[in-house]
């Protein structure tokens, strides 16, 4: 069975969540298999060191998950994004809108070092504004995006022609519905 197999075997569909009319994919149950945690966390690995990253940045808060599990496999730093008003530090923030209303995020300005290569990391693209608002804050502080890892591409939302790969970027998913 392919790790995307085991994955779709065990991601539950809840629908209507958390509005009407959105079928949630509920990943949680990912997290009590141990096992397959570990080959989750071994693929993104895989992709970090084909695209030679130096730091995963991870956006709050489901990319968290698996984000610093990745950089510590890899031996590398973790930074968060995270929602406004959650890092102490001082911050560079970016808006993006969403279907209703906007939101923002912000990163630590010294959370990276001139030219470090990223990976941005979350649990689902959907429309790509999350990852694309991350990828601002990274370009912001001197960071160079080298992939975006996904456990879950929804493709129908067209995330990735949205954000619009530059050369030397790539977009790296489990699975894509
Ligand atoms: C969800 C998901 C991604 C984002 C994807 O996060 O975890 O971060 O939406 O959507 P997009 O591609 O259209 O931007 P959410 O904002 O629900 O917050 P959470 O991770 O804190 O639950
Ligand atoms: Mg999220």
């Amino acid at each position: 069975m392919t790790l995307s197999d085991k994955i779709k075997d065990v991601i539950r569909d809840i629908p209507d969540f958390p509005k009407p009319g959105i079928v949630f994919k509920d990943i949680t149950p990912i997290l009590s298999n141990s096992k397959l945690v570990t080959e989750v966390v071994d693929w993104f690995v895989e992709k970090g060191k084909q695209d030679n990253i130096d730091v995963v940045v991870g956006v709050e808060s489901r990319g968290f998950l698996f984000g610093l599990l990745i950089a510590e496999k890899m031996g590398v730093p973790f930074v968060p994004v995270r929602k406004q008003g959650k890092l102490p530090y001082k911050t560079i923030a970016h808006s993006y809108d969403l279907e209703y209303g906007s939101a923002t995020v912000e990163i630590h300005e010294d959370a990276l070092k001139p030219g470090q290569k990223v990976m941005i990391h979350d649990d689902l693209l959907a429309t790509g504004g999350t990852a694309m608002a991350a990828a601002e804050l990274v370009k912001q502080i001197g960071g160079k995006v080298c992939n975006y890892t996904f456990l879950i591409e929804l493709g129908f939302l067209n995330g990735k022609e949205n954000i619009g790969l530059d050369n030397n970027e790539a977009i790296h998913s489990i699975i894509t519905y």
